[in-house]
């Protein structure tokens, strides 16, 4: 499995698909974000992002979704140890974060919780290095 660097432009068509099921692929000017794809055999198969929390020396994974078609199959798992992966290689990273409305997923992942579920059903989620 690989996963690669995209720009914005080839995730962006999923952008409804992955908000019914909450998870957010969006990008705005102030808080850029790296995009990388798995590609399966009819395209994209899963998704995510990494955005660097300005002036910390945090990274926040972002927009975790797997095409329905593909899941099971140990994409998003993949996915969020290469970013961590990743972020260990970035001068001056020492944790890495995420919003989860997943958070199992994640904790399967060695994140602790960080901060109760909020009124919006996510949880505050960190991996410390
Ligand atoms: C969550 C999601 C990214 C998992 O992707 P996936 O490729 O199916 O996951 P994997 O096959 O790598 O499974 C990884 C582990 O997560 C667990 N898992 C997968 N989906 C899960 C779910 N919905 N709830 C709880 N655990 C889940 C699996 O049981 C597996 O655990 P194991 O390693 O102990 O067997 C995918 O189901 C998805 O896109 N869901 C909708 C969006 C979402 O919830 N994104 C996460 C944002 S917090």
């Amino acid at each position: 499995m690989d996963l690669m660097q995209v720009q914005y432009a080839v995730v962006k068509p999923f952008q409804s698909q992955a908000a019914k099921d909450r998870v957010s692929i969006t990008e705005t000017r102030s808080s850029p974000c790296r995009w990388y794809c798995v590609f399966g055999m009819d395209g994209v198969a899963g998704i995510c992002g990494m955005a660097r929390m300005l002036g910390s020396s945090r990274l926040r994974i972002r927009g975790v979704w797997v095409r329905r078609e593909y899941r099971g199959k140990g994409i998003g798992s993949f996915m969020v140890k290469t970013l961590i992966r990743l972020a260990q290689d970035e001068p001056g990273i020492s944790s890495i974060e995420a919003c989860a409305i997943n958070p199992k997923f994640y904790a399967g992942l060695k994140f602790k919780q960080v901060s109760p579920a909020g009124s919006n059903g996510v949880t505050f989620m960190r991996r410390v290095f």
